[in-house]
């Protein structure tokens, strides 16, 4: 088996915590990767013989992005309900709708490929890990052909058949809900991970989501809830009181909220990417670390509140705007996604971990926020194979 050795690594960031350093810090460092695992990391001057030997020339090296929360298999775009909502129209739910109408429209081939290509854009952008969620298909074929083709590339697939009410049931909500929760969910369920649902004013009430979720955990599926997005409500508390791995968004939490998460296992995941897109006020990192909530920074990338696929711009507003340390929001986007998805073998750069490494053109992880905007994704490695 081949050994690779990526030494003269200015600051690496573990994950382990070290002397209350929860980014576990190493300085002039190497890790030796072999059969996609770590194999090694410790002082580049105790380095072992390898292979291969890549010298990071002093920079800093992170773990490989963990992206927990995306909606990636979906047809056409709302550039134009972005540019209205600039000029001051406020974001609604409902144009969820237009995606799901061009969805249903493409062929498996044409989503194959715009997915592939933003697997790509991401690994770019030195994502190594990717959740996928389904919910622009909402009929019982639609939402098959949207898992079965997230399977395709990522084993962290959501069957999100709630995401708002389709069209067609838009005055009985409750049949689509049986629909869901019935025959949905068993052509859905073999491909899928997780069980989602948009708890929310506009999309599924309180006792509609918790049948949702019942319905996904009786099948096996984990849950993780769309809540608080728009406005404050109850989803935090129920995907707390279901042993939900995430709950996502968070824009409007209410003290019960934090409380109740802190006293949890269920991960808080902040996407910045849709408040910077919806004009919405951002969520107070700071308020949620302190109270001992554990957070988690993901994209959500979709074509509606949030198109980026970008975790080095979500770190730089998590730091500009919400409060978040460098070494807290790098930790969120990397290890937090890790504990939002239940993985321990990602998120971490140590022995029997994956391969999963970003080499930066920096010197420092602080430069993902101090120099906005600006590619310093240099080598991405993920199961030990150099994908960029
Ligand atoms: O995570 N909140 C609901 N779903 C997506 C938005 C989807 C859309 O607008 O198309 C979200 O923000
Ligand atoms: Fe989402």
């Amino acid at each position: 088996m081949s050994a690779t050795l990526i030494t003269n690594i200015g600051e690496l960031t573990t994950n382990v915590e070290l002397d209350r350093d929860r980014c576990g810090t190493v300085h002039d460092a190497a890790v030796l990767i072999e059969g996609g695992r770590i194999a090694w990391v410790g002082a580049a001057s105790e380095a072992p013989d390898a292979d291969e030997v890549v010298d990071a020339g002093g920079r800093a090296v992170i773990p490989g992005f963990v992206d927990s929360h995306s909606h990636l298999v979906f047809g056409g775009d709302r550039a134009a309900e972005f540019e209205a909502r600039m000029a001051g129209q406020k974001y609604a739910a409902g144009g969820i709708r237009s995606t799901v109408a061009a969805t249903r429209a493409a062929s498996d081939d044409e989503l194959r490929a715009r997915l592939r290509g933003f697997i790509d854009e991401m690994l770019a952008q030195g994502t190594t890990t990717v959740e996928i969620k389904s919910g622009y298909g909402l009929s019982v074929a639609d939402e098959e052909r949207l898992v079965r083709l997230a399977a395709e590339v990522t084993p962290e697939v959501t069957f999100l058949g709630a995401h708002v009410v389709p069209a067609e049931y838009a005055d009985h909500a409750d049949d689509y809900v049986d629909l869901v929760v019935g025959p949905m969910l068993d052509a859905c369920a073999p491909h899928a991970k997780w069980i989602d649902v948009f708890c929310e004013t506009g999309a599924f009430t309180v006792p509609q989501s918790r049948r949702v979720l019942e319905a996904g955990i009786a099948r096996g599926l984990t849950p993780r809830v769309h809540a608080s997005q728009l406005g404050p409500g109850e989803g935090v508390r129920l995907a707390v009181e279901l042993g939900a791995a995430s709950v996502d968004h968070g824009t409007y939490l209410t003290d019960d909220d934090v409380t109740a998460l802190a006293a949890s296992d269920t991960v808080l995941t902040l996407l910045p990417g849709v408040e910077f897109s919806t004009r919405q006020p951002y969520p107070d990192a700071r308020r949620l670390i302190d109270a001992g909530v554990t957070v988690a920074l993901a994209c959500d990338t979709n074509p509606g509140s949030s198109f980026t696929s970008s975790m080095p711009f979500c770190i730089a507003i998590a730091v500009r705007d919400m409060g978040m340390t460098p070494a807290e929001a790098v930790w969120a986007s990397t290890a937090g996604g890790a504990r939002a998805l239940r993985r321990d073998d990602v998120g971490v750069i140590a022995p029997g971990a994956r391969a999963d490494l970003v080499l930066l053109d920096a010197p420092t992880r602080i430069h993902l926020a101090y120099r906005p905007g600006v590619p310093l994704v240099e080598r991405v490695w993920k199961d030990g194979v150099a994908v960029f």
